[in-house]
């Protein structure tokens, strides 16, 4: 049976750069489930859909039914420093959409769209498809709610957290080596917050420690120590 691994916790605690490095060790595929709701927000905003509008949100959950999402891996040849783990690159619609989604826009109204009930039906079906894909040995997902909702039987549950001025600090850090746009870390902290708050306040799934997850803090722990202590509960 395929191996799951789930990784929770909020904005820019290190989920997706964990959950890649566990994946590359172990040879198990990565879903970036975030990505996937920044790929419907980032349409939505293509087509000009006005967010706080009820009239509109037919059209967002269409959006949601009805897109394409898929990953695909690159691993970097000569790439800089010595991170040769994979890239993960996000489709929409067969469009590659990996840097468009991580775009302050995107990040401002994401968590809106997450919290759509309609959306996360459509978005759950996806994710548990990938998981149960049969020919994969294992998955890696990172989220919100991959522990506690989308892969519940997951024999592996990590809760990733930080501290906010940390993680604000990670991000702009990140977001400014891409130079896509004019970062500013004040309008970094204020989004992680809001981010945060939206996604703990949500009715459906909202963001949740599961039970049966192990907390790690990003704070205190280096990336290697984090990735170390995954491995090691994935041979108990
Ligand atoms: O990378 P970062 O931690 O900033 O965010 P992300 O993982 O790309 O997720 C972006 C947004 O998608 C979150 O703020 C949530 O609103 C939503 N999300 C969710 O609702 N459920 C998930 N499983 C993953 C993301």
């Amino acid at each position: 049976s395929i191996f799951k691994i789930a990784i929770d916790g909020p904005a820019a605690s290190g989920k997706s750069t964990t959950a890649r490095h566990v994946a590359h060790r172990l040879g198990f595929t990565y879903i970036d489930s975030g990505a996937m709701y920044r790929a419907i927000t980032l349409k939505a905003l293509r087509r000009n859909i006005q967010f706080e509008s009820p009239s509109e949100m037919p059209h967002i959950i269409n959006l949601a039914n009805t897109s394409k999402i898929h990953f695909a891996t690159t691993t970097p040849i000569g790439g800089s420093g010595n991170d040769n783990t994979p890239q993960t690159i996000v489709y929409l619609d067969d469009e590659d959409v990996s840097a468009d989604i991580r775009t302050m826009n995107v990040s401002r109204n994401v968590s809106f769209v997450a919290a759509l009930p309609e959306v996360r039906k459509a978005m759950l079906a996806k994710q548990r498809r990938y998981a149960n894909s049969t020919d994969i040995d294992g998955v890696v997902m990172d989220g919100r709610d991959i522990g506690t909702a989308v892969l519940p039987d997951a024999q592996v549950k990590i809760f990733l957290t930080a501290i906010t001025n940390v993680r604000a600090m990670r991000r702009y850090e990140q977001l400014k080596k891409k130079e896509k746009e004019l970062v500013v870390y004040e309008e970094i902290l204020r989004d992680i917050e809001k981010r945060d708050k939206a996604d703990l306040e949500r009715k459906v799934s909202p963001l949740r420690k599961a039970i049966d997850a192990v907390v790690l803090d990003t704070t205190t722990l280096s990336l290697s120590e984090i990735v170390g202590k995954i491995i090691e509960m994935t041979n108990n």
